[in-house]
């Protein structure tokens, strides 16, 4: 589901995550899916950050049913059961690329600000992610989106 929406992002056949990742994810219980008549139709992981603040990433709704609230749905799902484990504030990282504008990345920072996220941050992939950069096909930077869940 990221293929388009990061394209031209990675080098050719670059994987971010893999199945053994991913179960241990999902035994960690960080994954929720969005069902909609019984089918898988979108998912996200939400995990703990800090004491006071948790992420989420990994969103995806399934491209035939966009636009449809299911990616809206999981961001809220996501930050209900935040507050409910007593943390304020909900974080997320948009990877974009340093020295030009991807749409779907422009689509996403206007859709996180009418979420209610706004910026606090900016970091280098190679400083934070060194594993991750040899697998970029251009310098990336990743955007720190937050959201008081106080508010
Ligand atoms: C980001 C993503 C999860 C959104 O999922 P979605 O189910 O389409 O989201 P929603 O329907 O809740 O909202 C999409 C927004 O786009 C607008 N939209 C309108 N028509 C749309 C369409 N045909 N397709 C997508 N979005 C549309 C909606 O109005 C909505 O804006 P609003 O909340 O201000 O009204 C989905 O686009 C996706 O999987 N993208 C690829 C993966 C990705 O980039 N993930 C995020 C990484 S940080």
């Amino acid at each position: 589901m990221y293929a388009v929406a990061e394209e031209g992002l990675w080098a050719t056949g670059a994987k971010r995550t893999n199945p053994e990742e991913v179960a241990g994810f999902i035994r960690a219980g960080q994954i929720a899916v969005a069902r909609l008549d019984g089918r898988l139709v979108g998912c996200v992981r939400i995990h703990e950050v800090n004491d006071t603040t948790s992420e989420f990433g990994m969103l995806a709704a399934d491209p035939v049913h966009r636009g449809l609230g299911v990616g809206r749905d999981l961001v809220r799902f996501a930050e209900r059961r935040v507050q409910d484990a007593g943390h304020d504030t909900m974080r997320l990282e948009l990877l974009v690329p340093r020295e030009w504008s991807h749409p779907s990345k422009e689509f996403l920072a206007d859709w996180y600000g009418r979420l209610g996220y706004t910026v606090t941050g900016v970091g280098a992939v190679e400083e934070s992610y060194p594993s991750l950069a040899p697998l970029l096909a251009t310098t990336c930077d990743f955007v720190i989106y937050e959201k008081d869940l106080r508010a």
